[in-house]
């Protein structure tokens, strides 16, 4: 099959983590991923599944030509910047990036006519809420700026609703983790920043130990609780939010996380049981910005759009992410 085969999709951030797993759903689905990218914390290498356009969301004239060159059925909006310890220290990056960079991607939208936008947003707008079970309808609070700009985003995406008819999908994230099966993507940002990666550096000797961000939380074992999905597993309830839009569905929230909590140590356990390895750590102090625990508390998305997280099982994400780390890599 061409590449020109198939509605196009414009997918922002399709050479990341997340967004590179996305195309590779997206073809297998039928449609052609095109990738906008400023290839800032993206891999030229990650673009495999359809055509790249490198820019940046700040340049709306970038992204009418885009918009006037694919005529893209839907947008999947997955380019952000998204360290949460990050945003405390410069939030105004993450307010001009991440919100500024959806308001002209939602205006060349809907300039063109696309009415039909996937947003990836995170349980990080709940905030830190202690034995609160959080389903889409719990109140967003969130205590770090890069949830904040993603709350902010939400926001936006419905006064376009009310005003061009943006229909849209809006999925808060748990914490991803896993690689493609097949090792054609995975994670690797640079600086890397995230627990699974890290610790998988640590226990190759790439370095010298995991760092524990904070012993001392009001959890069982004192360290912070999150909800992992395999990557996978998330870029299939896009597909599905996809085609939700596609059958003339309204907008909606969806949660996706597993219900399960796993916490900093838990993971290590996982980790080292799967790899046969020792996990070599540090106890460290708190990292600014992190929430004692998330796990989502809804079935929204297994309900409404027919989703089945079945690789999310903690010892499948480290095999994956173990197989990636092992044997893929990005050059560029
Ligand atoms: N952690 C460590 N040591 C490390 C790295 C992480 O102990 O070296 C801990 C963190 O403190 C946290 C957990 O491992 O408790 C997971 O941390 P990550 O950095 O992997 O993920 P975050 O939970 O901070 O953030 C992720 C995404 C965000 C998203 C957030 C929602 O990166 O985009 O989940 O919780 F908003």
């Amino acid at each position: 099959m061409a590449m020109t085969d198939g509605p196009h999709v414009l997918v922002t951030g399709g050479a990341g983590y997340i967004g590179s797993h996305a195309c590779k759903a997206l073809r297998g689905a039928g449609y052609v991923p095109v990738t906008f990218d400023n290839l800032v914390t993206g891999w030229r290498d990650a673009v495999k599944f359809g055509p790249l356009v490198e820019g940046d969301l700040q340049d709306r004239a970038a992204l009418d030509a885009a918009f006037a060159t694919y005529s893209p059925v839907a947008v999947m909006h997955f380019a952000a910047l998204s360290q949460v310890g990050e945003s405390m220290q410069v939030p105004g990056r993450y307010w001009r990036n991440n919100v500024l960079g959806s308001l002209n991607l939602i205006e060349a939208a809907t300039a063109a006519g696309c009415d039909r936008f996937v947003f990836s947003s995170t349980c990080a707008t709940y905030g830190d809420q202690d034995n609160v079970v959080l389903d889409e309808n719990s109140i967003q609070a969130p205590i770090n700026a890069y949830g904040a700009s993603k709350r902010a985003i939400e926001d936006m995406l419905r006064d376009f609703e009310a005003s061009n008819g943006l229909r849209h999908v809006i999925f808060r994230y748990f914490n991803v983790a896993g690689a493609d099966p097949d090792a054609e993507v995975g994670e690797f940002h640079q600086p890397e920043t995230h627990l699974v990666p890290l610790m998988l550096d640590a226990i190759d000797g790439k370095r010298d130990g995991l760092t524990i961000f904070g012993t001392d939380y009001d959890t069982p074992d004192g360290t912070c609780i999150r909800d992992y999905v395999h990557v996978c597993d998330l870029v299939d309830a896009h597909v599905l939010g996809l085609r939700w839009l596609d059958e003339g569905k309204g907008s909606r929230v969806f949660n996706l996380g597993t219900g399960t909590g796993f916490s900093v140590r838990e993971v290590i356990d996982h980790s080292a049981q799967v790899t046969n390895r020792a996990v070599p750590v540090v106890e460290g102090a708190r990292r600014p910005g992190d929430c004692t625990k998330l796990v989502s508390g809804s079935t929204r998305a297994e309900n409404e759009l027919g989703w089945k997280p079945h690789r999310s099982t903690m010892d499948r994400m480290i095999t994956d992410a173990w197989r990636w780390h092992q044997t893929g890599h990005y050059s560029e």
